[in-house]
């Protein structure tokens, strides 16, 4: 019999923020996919989930490398589909561990549409993690939305001119993807008066989280991947 595909969302960072059904579904997997990038010398997600997964479990990667070529893409996402379809075709249980929440920005998305085409039978459960803004929400006790209040959630990779009407429709926003167009970003939120309304958060749940509202102080600095900027236009409180 076809064993089961599991996305599994771990959560922003921190072991003990996985809800219990990833921890008990990671206890039992006969199989853990790991997605890791070039860049990574250990997958983050398996940092994140490592102490919940069963000691007879099998691990297999799945590379995930950070590029924005469509073509490359695909084979990689393909080839990681055939490893896991491998394993499902066995009889084996296959749980793809990714960080944050499973249907936000996760490779997870794009291996399962990959996984339906070769096993179109195959049994699926997709399990919610906390997102890394819910997270950094929580961290700073930051209401991401009260009342009426719109939130948009922005990936910031593409040009940072096209959130300018994004940042003016909406009264609060999560950008992600933050550390590569930065400058740029900062730029945009000095022109529309949002830099004092907005606050960085990197690698939280990790033992080097960092946190500052002087967005100013990181232009020019390196930045982690694992960053993500707070607005709140009503202010930080
Ligand atoms: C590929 S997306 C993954 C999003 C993830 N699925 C989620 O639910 O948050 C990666 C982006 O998520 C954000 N992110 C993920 N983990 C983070 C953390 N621990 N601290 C700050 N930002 C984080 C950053 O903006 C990063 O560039």
């Amino acid at each position: 019999m076809t064993g089961k595909f599991y996305g599994i969302g771990v959560g922003p960072g921190d072991p003990d923020l996985l809800t219990l059904r990833a921890a008990a579904l990671l206890k039992t997997a006969d199989v853990v996919c790991i997605p890791r990038s070039a860049a990574d010398n250990e997958s983050v997600a398996l940092k994140v989930a490592g102490a919940h997964i069963g000691p007879a479990a099998e691990m297999i990667e799945v590379s995930t490398p950070m590029t924005r070529d469509k073509d490359q893409l695909e084979a990689e996402w393909r080839r990681g589909a055939e490893k896991i379809a491998a394993s499902l075709a066995a009889g084996k249980n296959v749980a793809f561990i990714t960080i944050g929440d499973a249907m936000l920005f996760s490779t997870y998305t794009y291996l399962l549409k990959h996984v339906r085409d070769l096993i179109p039978e195959v049994e699926v459960e997709s399990v919610p993690g906390v997102t890394s803004f819910a997270a950094a929400a929580a961290h700073l006790d930051l209401p991401l939305s009260e009342g009426t209040e719109k939130l948009a959630i922005l990936p910031a990779v593409d040009d940072p001119e096209a959130l300018r009407p994004l940042l003016a429709a909406f009264d609060n926003a999560v950008l992600m993807k933050v550390a590569g167009k930065y400058e740029q970003i900062v730029a945009v939120l000095g022109d529309l008066g949002l830099k004092d309304k907005a606050v960085f958060v990197s690698r939280l749940g990790y033992p080097d989280q960092f946190v500052t509202r002087d967005l100013d102080s990181l232009v020019g600095k390196k930045r982690d991947y694992l960053s993500l900027i707070l607005i709140k236009k009503g202010g930080l409180g």
